[in-house]
């Protein structure tokens, strides 16, 4: 499905480029610029945030690089995970 029509881009380009350890994007702008674009019109920033923050608790977030202490996403996933206990 595409999520960025300025860009055509699809949410498996968005998963594909979420698990990069230290070079993982943190936010919907780091993701077009890990795809090689940028936001244009800026309607897809909420979807692909909710595809990171899905895919990311969903893989429980596999970066065990330096990136993890300070990642916005794993901070996202623990909080579910706190949640959900
Ligand atoms: S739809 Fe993604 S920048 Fe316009």
């Amino acid at each position: 499905m595409i999520v960025c029509s300025c860009n055509v881009l699809s949410d498996g380009a968005v998963r594909a480029c979420l698990n990069r350890g230290s070079d993982c994007p943190r936010t919907p702008a780091q993701v077009h610029a890990c795809l090689g674009c940028s936001p244009k019109c800026g309607r897809c920033a909420r979807t692909i945030r909710a595809i990171m923050e899905t895919a990311l608790a969903d893989a429980a977030h596999a970066c065990s690089t330096g990136c993890a202490t300070g990642c916005s996403l794993v901070k996202v996933a623990q909080a579910e995970e706190e949640i959900a206990a």
